[in-house]
């Protein structure tokens, strides 16, 4: 029975209504196992840009490093586009609190369910009837936190950004890797480029050294090009794949994207010990905000991924799984994931139907 006090952001577009629902989910649990939930929402993204003139308020900051964790929802929206990148509620927001808070290594599953299967844009006979892929991807180094700027070159004027790794960086991300890979099925695909960057020579190095503290784990490297290819090819020969900033936020928008249902998908990002930033791995589709037809189920299950990686509650973390299972096995679908035969619902409905389950 614990307390556990969590800052809630809900951010743009639908994030209101999908944390919404993520929140009676988590009350649920509480209710159901004796936890207390202690919420503290605050201001973030555009919202935050409209009311503060900044994407990540100090005061959302200091929140964010006085809790026990982070339930995010979306940020941006057409609104704040035409902003200079700093102050735009993406990057801005999203890669100021990565780096403020240690947020280093970022799990991305792309899951599908059985139930929506025939959603996923692959053949069946290559995907079957499921598919479990976890992208672990570093977040607070590499290229998005490299030195950059502007030169004179050759050629006059010239940009640069620098992609950059220690060893220290790539032993930490390469042990979430590993450990994820022991609760799973023991396969970690390394992707790189280390056919032509340093970077990646490096990366590749230390994650073989890390490997043999891994025995029953089995390892295999991939350059990135042909990883991008393997996914569409042959998604099956992927259990956890770990990479760098750069390649993880590629390759994991092409992992959700062969799911069929990105309204599905949660995400971790994780600090040095159990703190925790939980978000959908969606955006905040702000044409659909507040209409009541967003799908909470990524957000549903970041906040699953919250109890399972922060409070190490694991049954109540499975319950919530077990709970979406079987609302989608009983037919019921929000308009994203919705096919002929079953029921549409709403994303209040999908939230209550979920809790009801719990
Ligand atoms: C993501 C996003 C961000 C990233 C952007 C919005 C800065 O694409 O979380 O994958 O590139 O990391
Ligand atoms: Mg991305």
């Amino acid at each position: 029975m614990g307390v556990y006090n969590i800052t809630v952001l809900k951010g743009d577009g639908i994030g209101p209504d999908i944390v919404s629902e993520a929140m009676n989910v988590l009350e649920a649990i509480g209710k159901k196992y004796g936890h207390t939930f202690n919420f503290n929402e605050k201001a973030v993204g555009g919202c935050a840009i409209d009311e503060f003139g900044v994407p990540l308020p100090d005061d959302t900051l200091e929140a964010c490093k006085n809790c026990d964790s982070i339930l995010l929802g979306a940020v941006g929206g057409p609104k704040w586009d035409h902003l200079p990148s700093h102050l735009r509620p993406e990057a801005g927001a999203l890669l100021k609190l990565r780096s403020s808070l240690g947020l280093y290594a970022n799990l991305r599953p792309a899951i599908i369910h059985k139930a929506l299967s025939a959603a996923s844009p692959i053949k069946a006979e290559i995907i079957g009837d499921s598919l479990d892929i976890l992208v672990v991807r570093e977040l607070t180094g590499g290229i998005y936190f490299g030195e950059r700027g502007y030169r004179e070159g050759k050629y006059g004027q010239e940009a640069f950004d620098v992609e950059a790794y220690s060893e220290y960086e790539v032993k930490r991300i390469a042990k979430q890797a590993f450990e994820a890979a022991m609760k799973r099925n023991k396969k970690v695909t390394s992707v790189d480029k280390a056919n032509v960057l340093e970077s990646s020579k490096l990366w590749r190095k230390v994650v073989t050294e890390v490997a043999k503290d891994y025995p029953e784990v089995e390892l295999d490297h991939m350059y990135v090009d042909n990883a991008a290819m393997q996914l569409v090819r042959n998604p099956k020969h992927f259990d956890v794949i770990v990479t760098s900033n750069i390649f993880g936020d590629i390759i994991s928008d092409e992992a959700s994207q062969i799911t069929g249902s990105i309204g599905m998908l949660p995400s971790a990002s994780l600090a040095e010990g159990t703190f925790g930033m939980y978000e959908p791995i969606h955006g905040s589709a702000p044409d659909i905000a507040g209409m009541d037809i967003a799908n909470p189920i990524a957000t549903i299950l970041s906040a699953s991924m919250m109890l399972k990686f922060s409070f190490g509650l694991i049954e109540e973390a499975e319950d919530i799984e077990n709970a979406v299972t079987a609302v989608l096995d009983k037919g019921y679908r929000t308009p994203d994931i919705y096919v002929d035969g079953t029921t549409k619902v709403g994303t209040k409905e999908m939230g209550r139907l979920i809790c009801e389950n719990i």
